[in-house]
């Protein structure tokens, strides 16, 4: 039976690979949280990543097959002064995976993003050369490079604008988009923000799959459709019939975010639709399948 750690199995992604564990595989789930009882189906440690003594240790007891790394530091604008721990999660964990890989010979499979770009001439192919705008973007693409350096087995799944259930209490673009529109309120939404959005129950169906091929190298999974942040929001108030004239436009350079963006990004997902053969859904198909999804049940394609 293989054996798979699933690293950040609290998050948004790490849940959903919980959700989405193919049969005969023994999952093993490790987040901060003491206990997880949204994830009684699976062996549950309590463990802080950042801790490599007992990360080594726990790795040593549990001899995974595999560890799909979804921990990380994913608040872009906090990055920008929380760069430290930024560090310590996004690539300082990963080196430690990789060191505990060599010893204790696992494979790894990691998670990246489009903010390794600059957003000048998106979308990108997997060999699209990098340059990252903001702390964020740098840590994830410094991680890359050690994967790419380290001579083990190892995929690197680039992604972007994940969405799906609301987890622990956290929204996503599309849960707090439905809240404010829900809510009566006005939003201001970016128009020149372009890229992909991703409907996080797929990629964890084509990170199961890129397991079961042994995958090795970069690919993109993301949804398949280019479309800008603002048209984004308007096709979520359509397919949840909401109210669209409660969302105003406005630039990236109005908000003033801490972080730089990648305007111009997006991932080209030929390689994973060709390689993998799995499903990835255009913008008003994957918020039409969380929809279904949203009013409590499971679409049947997923089960
Ligand atoms: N979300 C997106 O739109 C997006 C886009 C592109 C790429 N990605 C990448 O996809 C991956 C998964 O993202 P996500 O959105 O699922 O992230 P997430 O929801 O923030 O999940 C990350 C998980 O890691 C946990 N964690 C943080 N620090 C830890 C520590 N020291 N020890 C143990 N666990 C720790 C978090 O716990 P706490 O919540 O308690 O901190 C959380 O449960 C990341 O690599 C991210 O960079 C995400």
């Amino acid at each position: 039976m293989i054996k798979v750690v699933v690293a950040g199995c609290n998050g948004l992604l790490g849940r959903k690979l919980i959700d989405y564990a193919p049969t005969g595989y023994n999952i093993i789930g490790v987040d901060l949280p003491e206990s997880c009882p949204a994830l009684a189906a699976v062996n549950y440690f309590s463990q802080d990543l950042t801790d490599k003594k007992s990360v080594f240790r726990l790795l040593q007891e549990v001899k995974p097959d595999y560890i799909i790394n979804a921990a990380a530091y994913t608040n872009v604008d906090g990055a920008e002064t929380d760069r430290e721990l930024c560090w310590r999660l996004n690539v300082e964990l990963p080196e430690h995976l990789i060191y505990c890989a060599r010893k204790l010979n696992f494979n790894i499979g990691h998670i990246s993003t489009d903010y390794i770009f600059d957003g000048k001439q998106g979308p990108y192919t997997e060999t699209a050369r990098p340059n990252p705008l903001g702390y964020y973007g740098r840590s994830k693409l410094a991680a890359e490079n050690l994967f790419a350096a380290s001579a083990i087995d190892y995929f690197i799944v680039r992604t972007m604008v994940l969405y799906g259930e609301r987890n622990n209490g956290k929204h996503n673009f599309v849960t707090w988009l439905i809240d404010q529109l829900e809510n009566d309120k006005h939003v201001k939404i970016v128009n020149d923000q372009i890229g992909n959005t991703t409907l996080v129950d797929e990629l964890a169906i084509g990170i199961w799959k890129l397991i079961a091929l042994k995958f090795n190298g970069v690919v993109n999974i993301a949804g398949t459709e280019i479309i800008n942040r603002f048209e984004f929001a308007q096709t979520i108030a359509q397919v949840f019939n909401l109210d669209t004239s409660l969302i105003q436009p406005i630039t990236t350079a109005e908000l003033h975010q801490a972080a730089p963006r990648p305007l111009k990004s997006g991932l080209i997902v030929d390689k994973a639709i060709n390689e993998l053969n799995i499903e990835l859904s255009n913008v008003s198909g994957g918020l039409n399948k969380f929809k279904y999804m949203y009013k409590g049940k499971t679409s049947p394609e997923y089960q």
